[in-house]
Protein backbone atom coordinates (compact mmCIF):
# COMPACT_ATOMS: atom_id res chain seq x y z
CA UNK A 1 0.00 0.00 0.00
CA UNK A 2 3.02 2.61 0.91
CA UNK A 3 5.08 3.03 -2.59
CA UNK A 4 8.21 5.02 -1.72
CA UNK A 5 8.98 8.13 0.24
CA UNK A 6 7.87 10.89 -1.63
CA UNK A 7 9.49 13.71 -0.26
CA UNK A 8 10.84 15.15 2.76
CA UNK A 9 9.28 18.36 3.83
CA UNK A 10 11.43 21.51 5.50
CA UNK A 11 10.09 24.10 7.29
CA UNK A 12 12.45 27.17 6.78
CA UNK A 13 11.99 30.69 7.66
CA UNK A 14 13.63 31.93 4.09
CA UNK A 15 13.57 29.53 0.98
CA UNK A 16 16.59 31.82 -0.23
CA UNK A 17 18.69 31.11 2.61
CA UNK A 18 17.75 27.53 3.50
CA UNK A 19 18.47 26.42 -0.13
CA UNK A 20 22.14 27.85 0.58
CA UNK A 21 23.48 24.60 2.18
CA UNK A 22 21.64 21.96 0.05
CA UNK A 23 23.16 23.88 -2.73
CA UNK A 24 26.56 23.73 -0.73
CA UNK A 25 26.39 19.64 -0.65
CA UNK A 26 25.30 19.81 -4.20
CA UNK A 27 21.86 19.37 -4.73
CA UNK A 28 19.46 21.65 -6.66
CA UNK A 29 16.38 23.49 -6.14
CA UNK A 30 14.87 22.30 -9.58
CA UNK A 31 11.39 24.97 -8.99
CA UNK A 32 9.54 26.71 -6.45
CA UNK A 33 5.57 26.52 -6.44
CA UNK A 34 3.54 28.98 -4.42
CA UNK A 35 0.30 27.07 -2.87
CA UNK A 36 -1.60 29.96 -1.58
CA UNK A 37 -4.09 27.52 0.29
CA UNK A 38 -1.59 26.31 2.62
CA UNK A 39 -0.12 29.43 2.60
CA UNK A 40 2.92 28.40 1.81
CA UNK A 41 5.98 28.86 -0.75
CA UNK A 42 7.86 24.90 -1.50
CA UNK A 43 11.08 24.68 -2.86
CA UNK A 44 11.69 21.42 -4.52
CA UNK A 45 15.23 19.37 -4.32
CA UNK A 46 14.69 16.43 -5.71
CA UNK A 47 17.09 13.03 -4.05
CA UNK A 48 16.88 10.23 -7.08
CA UNK A 49 12.93 9.85 -7.22
CA UNK A 50 12.09 12.07 -3.77
CA UNK A 51 12.26 15.30 -2.64
CA UNK A 52 13.00 17.58 -0.64
CA UNK A 53 10.96 20.09 0.33
CA UNK A 54 11.67 23.99 1.98
CA UNK A 55 8.36 24.96 3.07
CA UNK A 56 8.63 28.55 3.49
CA UNK A 57 5.07 29.99 4.81
CA UNK A 58 4.04 33.33 3.04
CA UNK A 59 1.29 34.33 5.74
CA UNK A 60 1.21 33.98 9.77
CA UNK A 61 -1.93 32.15 9.85
CA UNK A 62 0.23 29.26 7.77
CA UNK A 63 0.32 26.24 9.96
CA UNK A 64 3.88 26.17 8.81
CA UNK A 65 3.99 29.62 10.24
CA UNK A 66 2.92 28.53 13.79
CA UNK A 67 4.97 25.43 13.81
CA UNK A 68 8.47 27.56 13.14
CA UNK A 69 7.14 29.83 16.30
CA UNK A 70 6.92 26.87 18.41
CA UNK A 71 9.60 24.56 16.81
CA UNK A 72 11.75 26.63 15.11
CA UNK A 73 13.19 25.19 11.74
CA UNK A 74 14.11 21.49 11.07
CA UNK A 75 11.86 18.39 9.61
CA UNK A 76 8.22 19.22 9.52
CA UNK A 77 7.10 16.14 7.83
CA UNK A 78 7.64 13.09 5.97
CA UNK A 79 5.30 12.33 3.10
CA UNK A 80 4.58 8.68 1.79
CA UNK A 81 2.87 8.22 -1.34
CA UNK A 82 0.30 5.33 -1.52
CA UNK A 83 -1.84 4.04 -4.21
CA UNK A 84 -5.16 4.64 -2.33
CA UNK A 85 -5.30 7.75 0.31
CA UNK A 86 -8.77 6.67 1.57
CA UNK A 87 -7.84 3.34 2.14
CA UNK A 88 -4.73 4.63 4.16
CA UNK A 89 -6.79 6.76 6.12
CA UNK A 90 -9.32 4.15 6.88
CA UNK A 91 -6.95 1.53 7.72
CA UNK A 92 -5.23 4.40 10.10
CA UNK A 93 -8.16 5.15 11.95
CA UNK A 94 -9.08 1.63 12.15
CA UNK A 95 -5.88 1.15 14.15
CA UNK A 96 -7.17 4.13 16.66
CA UNK A 97 -4.51 6.71 15.19
CA UNK A 98 -5.29 10.45 15.26
CA UNK A 99 -6.00 12.36 12.10
CA UNK A 100 -5.38 15.34 11.18
CA UNK A 101 -7.59 14.98 8.07
CA UNK A 102 -10.36 12.60 8.46
CA UNK A 103 -11.33 13.39 4.67
CA UNK A 104 -8.36 13.57 2.03
CA UNK A 105 -8.06 16.82 0.60
CA UNK A 106 -6.32 18.34 -3.10
CA UNK A 107 -2.72 18.77 -2.36
CA UNK A 108 0.18 20.49 -4.72
CA UNK A 109 0.41 17.16 -6.30
CA UNK A 110 -2.46 14.59 -5.75
CA UNK A 111 -4.80 14.18 -2.66
CA UNK A 112 -3.14 13.97 0.76
CA UNK A 113 -4.47 13.45 4.47
CA UNK A 114 -1.91 13.98 7.67
CA UNK A 115 -1.89 11.36 10.72
CA UNK A 116 -1.71 13.47 13.84
CA UNK A 117 1.87 13.36 15.19
CA UNK A 118 0.29 12.17 18.98
CA UNK A 119 -0.46 9.05 16.91
CA UNK A 120 3.57 8.76 15.53
CA UNK A 121 5.64 9.32 18.54
CA UNK A 122 6.05 13.20 17.08
CA UNK A 123 6.32 12.66 13.31
CA UNK A 124 3.99 14.48 10.96
CA UNK A 125 3.36 11.42 8.30
CA UNK A 126 1.30 12.69 5.00
CA UNK A 127 0.11 9.95 2.72
CA UNK A 128 -0.30 11.43 -1.18
CA UNK A 129 -1.51 9.69 -3.93
CA UNK A 130 -0.54 11.00 -7.15
CA UNK A 131 -2.78 12.12 -9.68
CO1 LIG B 1 4.22 17.39 2.11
Amino acid sequence: MIKKVDHIGIAVHSIEKAREPYEAIGMVVTRIVDVPTRPLKVAFLPVGDADVELLEPTSADSEVARYLEECGEGIHHICFEVDDVDAAVAAAKAKGMRLVDEVPRQGASGRIAFLHPSSTHGVRIEFVEKQ
